[in-house]
């Protein structure tokens, strides 16, 4: 980690939040850059909502620091600097309750005079915000005419009325039917478009993958991975063959790649993307071929190299790492919760 990094707008070093004797959040670095979405990625339980409590300085970390950019430099959060630090933040943690009685044009200006957003332009702010969301017509109708995904927008909406830098959403998705939730992810690249920086939360691989430039996956308090969707996949859903050639050397190297790739690719289970080609590792002298981790593929690669007269000398399927356990070992109740596929439930 690098704290010259001007691109680092947040920065969680060693975070820890400690209930009795329960760790919610055991030593989380994670760094978010500008412009990214970064999706934080968990089952329920996993600690989502205390980081992000933390951020906020709804809650004291038991240990570690939060550092935030502010003016050029990163600070260390503290009860010192909270308020101007985190004006540069907009936060919608859990669930927002607006008073039924008021409209979207009172929230909304009530959370811009309490950001401190310049008096005079509040009321522009407030009608460019609601236009943004596309709830112009319904700026002076009370909020408890409104449906849910409604809500969570003016939710969002308070949080982004003081146009902050960066925007911190807890679950903006959970709990919406599928046309709100579209709405939601829409908005969201929107604000993306506007080059905010989103750190946003999710239980739901789905819709995570749906967003994020960068997935930060917590399970049980730990940061497991951080990375791009793509290379997750790699890493989670993929186990490798490695194979040596007797005779590789005497082969232009590239050419053998190619018909190698001609041969396994379509039989890899995972499709022919340039990530899925097969790499010659230098150190170890084996081809490394990504396939999708089924014993049946793996037969079929290893009998297509018989049978294309290869002099296979060693063939084998390293132990899969940590992450690809998590996510392949299905039994964990949790990571099917995170895995399951978009469930529409329409109401009778
Ligand atoms: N104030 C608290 N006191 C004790 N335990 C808590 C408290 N807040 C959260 N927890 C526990 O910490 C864990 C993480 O909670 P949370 O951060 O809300 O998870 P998530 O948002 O990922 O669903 C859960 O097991 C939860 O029960
Ligand atoms: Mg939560």
């Amino acid at each position: 980690m690098n704290e010259n990094n001007d691109d680092i707008l947040i920065q969680l070093k060693g975070l820890t939040k400690r209930f009795g004797n329960f760790y919610a959040v055991s030593n989380i670095d994670l760094e978010i850059k500008r412009g990214e979405i970064v999706g934080f990625l968990g089952p329920n339980g996993a600690g989502k909502t205390t980081t992000m409590k933390m951020m906020a300085y709804l809650l004291r970390p038991t240990a570690g620091e939060i550092w935030i950019r502010n003016n050029g430099d990163l600070t260390r959060l503290s009860s010192k600097n909270r308020d101007y630090l985190l004006d540069n933040i907009g936060f919608m943690i859990e669930i927002p309750t607006f008073y039924g009685d008021m409209t979207p044009r009172q929230i909304l200006s009530y959370f811009a005079n309490l950001k401190g957003y310049p008096r005079k332009k509040v009321k522009i702010r407030v009608e460019e915000v609601v236009r943004l969301f596309g709830l112009s017509e319904w700026i002076d109708t009370k909020i408890k005419k409104f449906s849910k995904g409604m809500k969570q927008k003016i939710g969002i909406g308070s949080a982004i009325i003081h146009d902050p830098e960066i925007i911190v959403l807890d679950e903006p998705q959970t709990g919406l039917d599928p046309k709100a939730r579209k709405d939601v992810r829409d908005l969201i690249l929107k604000l993306k478009q506007m080059e905010k920086t989103i750190f946003l939360s999710s239980h739901l691989l789905y819709e995570i993958s749906e967003v994020a430039d960068r997935i930060a996956i917590i399970h049980k308090s730990k940061l497991i991975a951080y990375d791009t969707l793509d290379n997750l996949e790699l890493k989670s859903r993929k186990s490798l063959i490695n194979f040596e050639l007797i005779d590789y050397s005497k082969h232009n190297l590239t050419d053998l790649i190619e018909r190698l790739n001609k041969i396994i690719l379509p039989l890899n289970g995972l499709g022919s993307g340039s990530v899925n080609k097969i790499r010659f590792n230098e150190n170890s002298k084996m081809f490394e071929v990504p396939f999708n981790g089924v014993p049946e593929n793996q037969l079929k690669i290893h009998k297509a190299l018989f049978e294309n007269n290869f002099n296979v000398l060693e063939f084998s399927v390293p132990k899969a790492n940590l992450l690809e356990s998590l996510f392949i070992d299905l039994t964990d109740e949790s990571y099917k919760e995170m895995l399951s596929p978009e469930r529409e439930i329409i109401p009778n």
